[in-house]
């Protein structure tokens, strides 16, 4: 990891593994519908599927991997800071008709190696960041996008009125209303994890570094609760 990177992310999300799994089999968090706008994003952009796609903080690719089969890109490389996840998605990536790579790194150091891709994702993960540092990976990811090239990003925002308190608060009321199916400890689990590790920034925030690092912003794009995909072009 770069020296002057501050990660939030300290702990092994997948230690919550189940936990998170169930979260993403039961679509509390909009999996289904930001991968649907992601597939039409990709389907829309390369219709012939000839992309090199770089995936940040890839987890399992349990959700990716049947989008990449549908679509298949030229070459596909995916990087995390946990071997758990990247073991998973070895197996859920291993019928992709592409070379398939799986780095153990930090996704602010995968963006610097000078290699550019068509395509950048990431999913729920750039919340893990010091607000600084997104501001870094936008610079970085404007530099390793090639020519024609899009950015994925799918994660958490606050509310533009929102503080970091706030956001925390009512998103936990929302987990102890309408998240069913997770017994107390999974969900005290999911409240540590959050406390800990995220902190989301409000929409306009992201935009306004992602213009500043030369990107502009793909409009179309629809909210679900705190759950966004914003798509990125260099400008
Ligand atoms: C909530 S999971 C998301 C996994 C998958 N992308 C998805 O959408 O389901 C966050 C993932 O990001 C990884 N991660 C967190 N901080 C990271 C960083 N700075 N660089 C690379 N991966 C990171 C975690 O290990 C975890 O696998």
């Amino acid at each position: 990891m770069d020296a002057r990177v501050t990660n939030a992310y300290s702990g092994e999300i997948f230690d919550l593994w189940d936990t998170y799994k169930k979260v993403v089999v039961k679509d509390f968090m909009f999996h289904a519908a930001l991968s649907e706008e992601v597939e039409r994003a990709l389907r829309a952009r390369f219709r012939g599927g000839d992309f090199s796609l770089l995936d940040l903080g890839c987890g399992d690719a349990h959700v990716f991997a049947p989008i990449l089969s549908r679509v298949p890109p030229a070459s596909y490389k995916g990087v995390d800071l946990s071997d758990t996840a990247l073991a998973l998605a070895a197996e859920n990536l291993k019928s992709l008709p592409c070379p398939v790579r799986l780095a153990h790194s930090d996704m602010l150091s995968a963006l610097a190696d000078g290699v550019t891709y068509d395509v950048i994702h990431s999913s729920f993960v750039l919340h893990h960041l010091a607000t600084e540092d997104k501001a870094e990976f936008f610079h970085r990811a404007a530099r390793a996008l090639a020519p024609g090239g899009v950015l994925l990003l799918v994660d958490t925002m606050r509310e533009e009125n929102e503080t970091r308190e706030d956001y925390l608060k009512h998103y936990f009321d929302w987990i102890e209303k309408d998240w069913t199916g997770l017994s107390r400890a999974e969900k005290d689990a999911i409240y540590e994890h959050v406390s800990t590790s995220d902190y989301p920034e409000p929409l306009s925030l992201l935009e306004r570094q992602a213009q500043a690092a030369g990107l502009e912003r793909l409009a179309g794009d629809i909210p679900h609760r705190w759950h966004h995909l914003m798509r990125f072009e260099r400008a």
